[in-house]
C-alpha cells in the first residue's frame, strides 16, 4: 500500500543537471581536466565528491585540493541557482504534490544534494513536503539505500509502503535496496529497470501507479 511518495530532486522536480554540468565544466576547464556531456551522465544522482573523482579520472589529489575544487564548483553552481524560480518546476510536479497532499499520502525529498533545501526554497515548494532529506542527512550516498530509509523514518512509514520517483540509475538501485518500489523518469536505457517507467514527468500517471502498487505485506 502506498503511504508515502519520496522524490529525488535533480531531474525529477527540477532539471538542475544542466546547471551542475555548467559549473563542473567551468571548474574542469580552469584546471585542465577533460569533461563533456557524456561524462556528465555518470554524475547523475551521485555525490559531489564522487562526481569530482569521476571528472579527475584517476588523478589523485590531496584532501585539501579536493575540498577546494568541490567548493569552487559549488560556488559556480550557487551562482546559477540564484535565478532558479517556480518556472523551473518540471511539468506536472506541482499538481502531483498537491494531489498527494490531498489524498493524505506523505511526501518527502531524498536527494544527494547538499543544496536541496535551497533549490526547493527557490522553487517555492518547501511547504508541500513533509520531510526534506538531503546530502547532509546521511553519510553514504546513492546507490546505497540510506537516504531512502532515512526519509521513511522521517515520515514514520515502513519502507515497503514507499514509492520513489527517480531519474538516475544510482537512485533506482538505492530505492530497490531500501525495499521500495520505484518510478523511473527518463529514457529506458537509464531507468528501464524501474517498476514503472515514464519518459518524463509530464506523462507520469498517478492512478496507474497507485492501482499497481504492491499491497502491504506487513
Ligand atoms: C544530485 C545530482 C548530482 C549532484 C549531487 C550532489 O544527486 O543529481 O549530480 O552531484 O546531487 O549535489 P550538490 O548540490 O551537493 O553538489
Ligand atoms: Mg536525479
Amino acid at each position: 500500500m502506498c503511504k508515502a511518495f519520496i522524490f529525488d530532486l535533480d531531474g525529477v522536480i527540477t532539471d538542475t543537471a544542466e546547471l551542475h554540468f555548467q559549473a563542473w565544466l567551468r571548474m574542469a576547464n580552469e584546471e585542465g581536466y577533460y569533461f563533456d556531456r557524456k561524462i556528465n551522465e555518470q554524475l547523475r544522482g551521485v555525490s559531489r565528491r564522487t562526481s569530482l573523482s569521476i571528472i579527475l579520472a584517476g588523478t589523485k589529489l590531496s584532501e585539501i585540493q579536493t575540498t577546494v575544487l568541490m567548493a569552487r564548483k559549488n560556488k559556480y553552481y550557487l551562482e546559477q541557482l540564484e535565478s532558479l524560480s517556480e518556472k523551473d518546476i518540471l511539468p506536472g510536479i506541482r499538481s502531483l504534490l498537491l494531489e498527494l497532499n490531498a489524498r493524505g499520502i506523505k511526501v518527502a525529498v531524498a536527494s544527494a544534494s547538499k543544496n536541496a533545501r535551497y533549490v526547493l526554497y527557490q522553487l517555492g515548494l518547501i511547504p508541500l513536503f513533509d520531510a526534506i532529506c538531503d546530502g547532509w542527512s546521511v553519510v553514504r550516498s546513492k546507490p546505497e539505500p540510506d537516504i531512502f530509509i532515512y526519509a521513511a523514518g522521517q515520515l514514520r512509514v515502513n519502507t515497503c509502503d514507499c514509492i520513489v520517483m527517480e531519474d538516475a540509475e544510482a537512485g533506482i538501485h538505492a530505492a530497490r535496496a531500501a525495499g521500495m518500489q520505484v518510478v523511473g523518469i527518463g529514457p529506458s536505457a537509464r531507468v528501464g529497470q524501474a517498476d514503472w517507467h515514464f519518459n518524463d514527468t509530464a506523462t507520469f500517471d498517478l492512478t496507474t501507479v497507485l492501482e499497481n502498487a504492491e499491497p502491504n505485506m506487513m
